[in-house]
């Protein structure tokens, strides 16, 4: 952007170092998944201390979205059978596999060629595809290699030769940063914890909101990738308890399905369908605007029934001043309930019923359901909760703390202290 700008044509001044630290960061994907979201956040605060450039393994929205904030982004394809590999069904070692991995080596050259005639300072890589495949690239171009892990390395989550390559690659890069404490206690290697961070634009002020609920028919309101670990079918399965005591309310699940959960959008429909509920249902493609989306949800659901690496969009919902009712488990635990961080204003949580929000176990409807009518049935309560959790989530989740921490992790792998 224009400050980023002015300081590499050699506006820094008085003397302090000039050259920013130059981080090329690679990512196997141009879709809008969470990673990618939060790193496309994460660049327009960054301050002229860095520069980044991005280096893609395959086209995508993603692209446009790091251009328009002057990042530069090129794109080095990988073959598509390799990138869209579902990280959820990857067969152990197969001969499929084997031959995929040789189909792999050109690819491997070309990228290696391209790191090392770019010459970065850091190679930062985002996914956990490139996170592999960013391992010989750096070493061959002797750059310091830091992984940016955005999931729970665990077998809950990824297939088990996946969970058992990532841990015993983890020792390869010179420093490890993750999205909470959840994700970083799945790794064996010390990490930094670096949260997502919101931009300033995306929040509301407070006292801002207006309740959607006076104005018409409640929404209940999942927003998210659709994915067999995001949980948009424990939401359907809940759906029936919720309309049968709000028969005037709208379930809305907001998403694309990527990575591989077109199978599961299916199921997801199929299941609305058989219990009756998909006329009460709006299905919205994935949406920019998710601050828009929020502003008409009265309860936003955050659903996924196995431990989620962290939650930004229950960040986003918080600073819009929603309601939340979230499964508890990994990262969302840190954002619904923790209370160590140093900005709480005292919300009072650990009495038995989190201040900022309302958490049900994981994997159960009826639980879900139960906690989404309680929001409903007691709209003073659950106002109160959510300007909490506004107060909490506006100072805790900042994207400038995570643009500060991000610069820190990058000059110390560059040897240039801080
Ligand atoms: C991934 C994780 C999600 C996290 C996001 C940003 O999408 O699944 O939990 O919020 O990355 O770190």
């Amino acid at each position: 952007m224009t400050a980023r700008a002015e300081v590499l044509a050699g506006g820094s001044g008085s003397g302090a170092p000039a050259r920013p630290v130059r981080v090329l960061v690679l990512d196997h994907t141009g879709e809008l998944g969470g990673a990618e979201l939060a790193l496309v956040r994460a660049c327009a605060a960054l301050g002229p201390q860095v520069q980044v450039r991005v280096l893609l393994f395959a086209e995508g929205p993603l692209r446009s979205r790091l251009e328009a904030l002057g990042v530069p982004v090129e794109v080095l394809p990988l073959d598509p059978a390799v990138a869209r590999l579902d990280r959820h069904s990857a067969a152990p070692v197969s001969l499929s596999r084997v031959v995929r991995l040789l189909g792999m080596v050109p690819f491997m050259v070309r990228l290696t060629r391209r790191v090392r005639a770019l010459r970065p300072d850091v190679v930062h890589t985002t996914s956990l595809k490139a996170d592999l495949l960013g391992v010989v690239p750096a070493w061959s171009a002797r750059r310091p290699l830091v992984w940016h892990v955005h999931d729970r390395i665990s077998a809950d989550y990824l297939p088990g030769s996946m969970v058992r390559l990532v841990r015993f690659a983890s020792r390869l890069p010179a420093q490890v940063v993750t999205n909470s404490r959840a994700t970083a206690a799945t790794l064996p290697v010390p990490s930094t914890v670096i949260y997502p961070g919101y931009a300033p634009e995306q929040a509301l002020a407070a006292g801002e909101r207006r309740d959607p609920a006076a104005t018409g028919s409640p929404v209940v309101a999942m927003i998210g990738r659709i994915s067999p670990t995001k949980g948009q079918l424990e939401l359907v399965r809940a759906a029936p308890t919720i309309l049968a005591r709000y028969p005037q309310a709208r379930v809305r699940i907001v998403g694309a399905a990527m990575f591989g959960g077109e199978d599961y959008a299916a199921q997801v429909r199929a299941e609305a369908e058989s219990l009756g509920v998909s006329e009460q249902i709006t299905w919205v493609d994935f949406t920019d605007d998710t601050a828009a989306e929020l502003d008409r949800v009265s309860v936003f659901v955050h659903a996924s029934p196995v431990p989620e690496p962290f939650g930004q969009v229950i960040v986003e919902a918080m600073i819009r001043g929603v309601p939340v009712v979230a499964t508890r488990g990994g990262g969302v635990t840190e954002i619904v309930e923790d209370d160590d961080g140093e900005d709480d204003d005292g919300a009072g949580v650990g009495s038995g019923t989190p201040a900022r929000g309302l958490l049900v176990p994981p994997g159960d409807p009826a639980a879900l359901a139960a906690a989404v009518l309680d929001v409903l049935d007691d709209a003073a309560r659950s106002a109160e909760r959510a300007e909490a959790a506004h107060r909490w989530a506006t100072a805790r989740f900042p994207v400038a703390g995570t643009a500060r921490d991000l610069t820190g992790v990058w000059l110390s792998a560059a040897g240039r202290g801080r």
